[in-house]
């Protein structure tokens, strides 16, 4: 079967990282080590069998917790440079990567130094690995609108270093009408506008997504096929949703990933894609995720194409590169 041979090697875009999610249990002990933060685990391995998630919240709990040992510019580039060369050999060309601020600001970390640490990971991927990477930069959706406004202005000095906002954290009781005027704002900035809609949450948020936010892409937005009035509407204006499977597998939103639905959306004619989500927690980068879903569901290598394909239209990419020859 050489499908996987296949999976590995076509080129295609991530637009669904978190680069707080990429933050491998090794590398955490290093920076806690370093930066003499206390960690709730005595060792990789404990972290590990901790990783056993039965929803979305019993997740975020510990990445927040996670995050905990980045301080420093350093950190953050390290991290970002590790994602990447992993990235790299997932054969990414493109890369949109969330982060999320706030988590970081309000322990006392600078915003300069999580962004111009990210930016130079981004920076320096371009011209020792030929990877096209971008920042965009999330509002945590479990905070008040008004956060979201202050960390804006916060980041605005650094304006030029992300192409987009977005929306994450716990969805339920946090629709994206919360953040009507924060992305209001950004689309006055001429910023990118995605956020996560329809994970666990109910397909009225993902149309708030669309119709109060102007998100340009639905992040998982999984949930769609509950509503086929909706169904019709993405297909029909071909608005991306970024699917992660392991995510959506390991926070138990399909049982297993058989009765995942990505192969029904993508059959329906939706712009579907397949990304990683929070590769350090959820067991594998976006190689790995289209092997597993792939072998899972039955799709074939015409699936493969319009998969990858999707990921370079769907980007924010210019035009040469969103309609890449694959
Ligand atoms: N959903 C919401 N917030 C998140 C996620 C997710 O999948 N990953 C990191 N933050
Ligand atoms: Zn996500």
């Amino acid at each position: 079967d050489r499908l996987p041979e296949l999976l590995r090697r076509m080129p295609k875009a991530e637009l669904h990282i978190h680069i707080e999610g990429s933050l491998e249990p090794e590398l955490m002990f290093e920076m806690a080590r370093r930066n003499d933060v206390k960690l709730a685990y005595s060792s990789v391995d404990e972290l590990r069998r901790a990783y056993d998630f039965n929803n979305l919240q019993s997740f975020l709990d510990i990445y927040y917790a996670g995050a905990s040992v980045l301080q420093t510019e350093q950190d953050f580039y390290d991290m970002c440079w590790a994602y990447l060369e992993r990235a790299h050999a997932d054969r990414v060309l493109r890369a949109e990567i969330f982060f999320d601020p706030q988590t970081h600001t309000v322990r006392g970390v600078p915003m300069g130094a999580v962004i111009e640490g990210l930016h130079r990971a981004c920076q320096d991927a371009q011209t020792q690995l030929g990877i096209d990477a971008e920042l965009i930069l999330c509002f945590l959706r479990h905070l008040s609108e008004q956060e979201a406004l202050d960390t804006l202005e916060e980041a605005l000095p650094w304006r030029d270093r992300f192409i987009g906002v977005g929306l994450d954290s716990s969805e339920v009781g946090h629709p994206p009408e919360k953040f009507a005027r924060v992305f209001a704002r950004c689309g006055e900035l001429g910023l990118h506008r995605v956020a996560h809609a329809g994970e666990e949450g109910p397909p009225a948020y993902i149309w708030s997504a669309l119709d109060v936010l102007k998100a340009e892409r639905i992040d998982h937005g999984v949930q769609s096929s509950k509503d086929a009035k909706l169904m019709q509407r993405l297909a029909q204006q071909r608005t991306a949703l970024t699917v992660c499977p392991l995510s959506n597998l390991k926070l138990c939103v399909f049982p297993q990933l058989a009765q995942h639905n990505i192969r029904q959306l993508l059959e329906a004619g939706l712009a579907v894609t397949v990304n990683s989500d929070d590769p350090a927690y959820f067991g594998g980068y976006l190689n790995t995720n289209f092997i597993e879903i792939f072998a899972a569901t039955g799709m074939d290598a015409g699936h493969a194409y319009q998969l990858a394909r999707n990921s370079f239209e769907a980007s924010f990419a210019d035009a040469a590169t969103r309609q890449r020859d694959i």
